[in-house]
């Protein structure tokens, strides 16, 4: 089953509860957050005081997409604040597998985010380790790229490498996702997309999310 994952970055921030419910209506699985530092992106969001306001008015997954450096400081805030997943970029873990399993200790599931130039081998000896893989299919700290079509034979080459394996960790797809690059995604092995401009960025929310589901129908 593919899942949906809109990201609150593209949505109104003057009225995020209303987003959220908007989401939530819309029938969405997961509700991405995108956590930005202003250092290792160049862009500033939101910190856990915000997840945790949101996580009282919402059921949603709550899927935290850690951009930051040094995430390790920040991960027990991210988990108290009530985030069902945490991503950290391979790209600042000095030790990535002590990362993923302090993400673990803190009774979050965890996944390994990777940049559009950040090779598979990486993540190698931490498979077994995650829950999820996310990877970038624009180079992170904006909403409204394009979707950088390099990245599907890595979504195949995961997709071929997790079920080889025979574990069970989902692809997620985060970047320039809408009706013409999600079944690109989806047919290389990704199930779980997260659309910004796609979704929160659309006038009517719900139809925005059908228009996308349809656009993955029957692949
Ligand atoms: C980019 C973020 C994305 C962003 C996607 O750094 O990680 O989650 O919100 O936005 P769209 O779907 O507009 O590319
Ligand atoms: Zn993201």
């Amino acid at each position: 089953m593919i899942r949906l994952a809109p990201s609150l970055l593209a949505a109104d921030f003057s009225s995020l509860g209303t987003e959220v419910s908007k989401a939530e209506q819309a029938g969405v699985e997961l509700l991405h957050l995108d956590i930005m530092d202003g250092h290792f992106v160049p862009n500033i969001t939101f910190g856990p005081d915000l997840v945790k306001v949101l996580r009282s008015k919402s059921k949603l997954l709550f899927d935290v997409h850690l951009m930051i450096a040094e995430p390790d400081r920040y991960i027990p805030a991210f988990a108290r604040a009530g985030a069902d997943f945490i991503s950290v970029h391979v790209e600042t873990c000095l030790h990535l597998h002590r990362t993923l399993q302090n993400i673990r200790e803190q009774g979050v599931k965890a996944a390994v985010a990777l940049n559009p130039a950040t090779p598979l081998s990486t993540i190698e000896y931490v498979l077994s380790e995650v829950e999820m893989v996310l990877l970038m299919t624009v180079n992170p700290g904006f909403g409204g790229q394009q979707f950088i079509k390099a990245v599907l034979p890595k979504i195949a080459e995961l997709r071929k490498i997790i079920d080889s394996k025979g574990l069970s960790v989902d692809i997620e797809v985060d970047g320039g996702i809408n009706a013409e690059t999600a079944p690109l995604a989806v047919q290389a092995g990704a199930n779980i997309l997260v659309a910004g401009s796609a979704i929160f960025g659309q006038p009517d929310v719900s139809l925005a999310a059908k228009t996308l589901r349809d656009s993955i129908a029957g692949i």
